[in-house]
């Protein structure tokens, strides 16, 4: 191997291939730190053309590669095997915006840009780029869009998929993929971009594209409420959609239990709401209009909402600062879990119409089998997408629990999924997390055809092996 070390060297700069145990080590382990894997070397590339290089140089010498971004994700999906033979490819210096077209509403930027610096380069040009979700200090455009991510926008603006048009990819073989128009109609067959966009590395590599951006709003008005249950909380959702349609832009859902674990780790973040409601929902209104505009709009909704005996209480954030409180509670709810230990996350997506009984049954299934534990249930309900995590017992060993526990607590939920109709994997992805389960998921005819397509585009099989679909 030495000598592919050596040409590596070569082809980017002896100090972008890392090869040392400790430069490597921040690269091997996940976020949750579920997966820690070994890696002959983590490559870091500059530019389109040394990826392209990269990858012929792995091509020729059958070396797997495992494409990384920010190193966020919940699956597994940018972590090596165990193997010590693959090599990360993290795109992280590939992180210079090409340009933002007024014009056309787009931004134009390299795989490796922050999300947050895309949303704060957009907003200094007057844009909205919409993506937003907690970990977008580190996470970035390359990886949000091999996973598709979603977030906390998506009720207005859609996942990551529906706010790109153009890609650039470099593919298995090394060559280069040049899709990077930013056009809003282009039917000219089949649809490549939307092929490699959540397909987590496993069919090309993500160098550049071309997003969407969105005028930013000027006003913005964000509410918590508290509500009874689930049936009353959707019914909320759809008077809200009725009422405020496309000024609806966040519509998240907190359980009593995921609030209280939020506050044991992080006081500060208590619930502002008093006396502990089972349900905390967090509503956001946007638009281009007067602030009095929007305030007024969510002060009747919430009056009727009232009246209709669909909510309890409501505080809505008098300024940005409480608005952004409001968020910061919800999204520390992850961190919060973290702080707890290992916990076992299903992200799943219901029907709105079946998740009241989903989570009815499901709820009831799990504290009867598992006396004691507790159910972190929060999400973008907008979406019908439910963080549906459980977490120990107060007191008892989280690894000891999920070893005795896990396989069956996921076959539990994913039954429940399956009889809902809905989705084992909302926003998170496949990664080596979900692998197993997915044949039985989608079913042999879709994954005989995700198989054919992995084959087509990667005979090899040395882009992300073993992740999202063996072949
Ligand atoms: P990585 O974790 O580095 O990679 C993810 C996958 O994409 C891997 O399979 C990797 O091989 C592949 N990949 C990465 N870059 C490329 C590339 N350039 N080309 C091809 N393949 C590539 N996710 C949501 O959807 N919604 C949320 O609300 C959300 N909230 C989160 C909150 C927190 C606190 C954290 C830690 C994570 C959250 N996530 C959420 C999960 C995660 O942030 C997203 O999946 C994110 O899109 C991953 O981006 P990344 O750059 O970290 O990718
Ligand atoms: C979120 O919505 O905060 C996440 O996707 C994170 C999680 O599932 O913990
Ligand atoms: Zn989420």
């Amino acid at each position: 191997m030495q000598s592919l070390l050596d040409q590596f060297a070569a082809a980017l700069g002896k100090q972008y291939v890392l090869t040392d145990q400790r430069d490597k080590a921040p690269y091997l382990t996940d976020w949750r730190k579920r997966y820690t894997g070994k890696a002959l070397a983590v490559l870091l590339p500059k530019t389109t053309d040394e990826v392209s290089h990269i990858v012929k140089l792995c091509a020729a010498s059958n070396v797997a590669i495992v494409p990384q971004g920010g190193h966020t994700g919940f699956c597994g999906g940018a972590t090596p095997d165990s193997s010590g033979q693959q090599i990360i490819l993290n795109l992280k210096r590939m992180n210079q915006i090409r340009e933002i077209d007024v014009a056309n509403q787009t931004i134009t930027l390299e795989a490796g840009c922050i999300l947050q610096t895309i949303q704060e380069s957009a907003a200094a040009q007057d844009f909205l780029f919409p993506l937003s979700l907690g970990a977008e200090g580190s996470c970035m455009i390359g990886g949000n869009l091999a996973t598709n991510a979603g977030g906390t926008n998506v009720l207005r603006y859609g996942n990551t998929r529906d706010l790109c048009l153009g890609l650039e990819v470099v593919t298995a073989q090394g060559e280069i993929w040049n899709g990077m128009k930013g056009l809003r109609k282009d039917n000219t067959g089949y649809d490549l971009r939307d092929l490699f966009i959540g397909s987590e590395g496993t069919l090309g590599i993500i160098t550049a594209a071309v997003m969407k951006l969105y005028p930013l709003p000027i006003s913005q008005w964000t509410t918590l409420v508290a509500t009874k249950d689930i049936a009353s909380t959707i019914a909320l959702l759809n008077l809200f959609q009725k009422r405020a349609t496309s000024l609806l832009t966040g519509f998240e859902m907190m359980t009593q239990e995921s609030l209280a674990l939020n506050e044991k780790h992080f006081p500060q973040m208590a619930n502002p709401l008093p006396g502990h409601p089972p349900l905390t929902v967090l509503i956001e209104l946007s638009d281009h209009e007067s602030e009095e505009h929007v305030r007024k709009l969510l002060e009747t909704v919430l009056e009727e909402a009232f009246s209709a005996n669909l909510i309890n209480d409501a505080i809505i954030a008098s300024n940005l600062s409480q608005a952004n409180a409001f968020w910061q509670m919800r999204e520390h709810i992850t961190l919060a879990q973290a702080e707890e230990g290992a916990n076992l996350k299903h992200d799943i997506t219901i029907p709105l119409s079946l998740l009241d009984t989903f989570i009815q049954e499901t709820d009831a299934l799990i504290r009867a089998s598992y006396p004691g534990v507790r159910i972190i249930n929060f999400g973008h309900l907008g979406d019908g997408n439910l963080h549906y995590n459980i977490a120990p017992p107060p007191g008892s060993d989280p690894n000891s629990f999920n070893l005795a526990n896990e396989k069956a607590i996921h076959e539990l939920v994913y039954a429940q999924v399956e009889r809902c109709q809905g989705s084992i994997s909302a926003e998170h992805g496949v990664g080596q997390l979900k692998l197993d389960g997915l044949r039985a998921h989608k079913g042999a005819v879709a994954h005989d055809l995700m198989k054919t397509l992995k084959r087509a585009l990667d005979p090899q099989n040395i882009l992300n092996p073993h992740k999202v679909v063996s072949i």
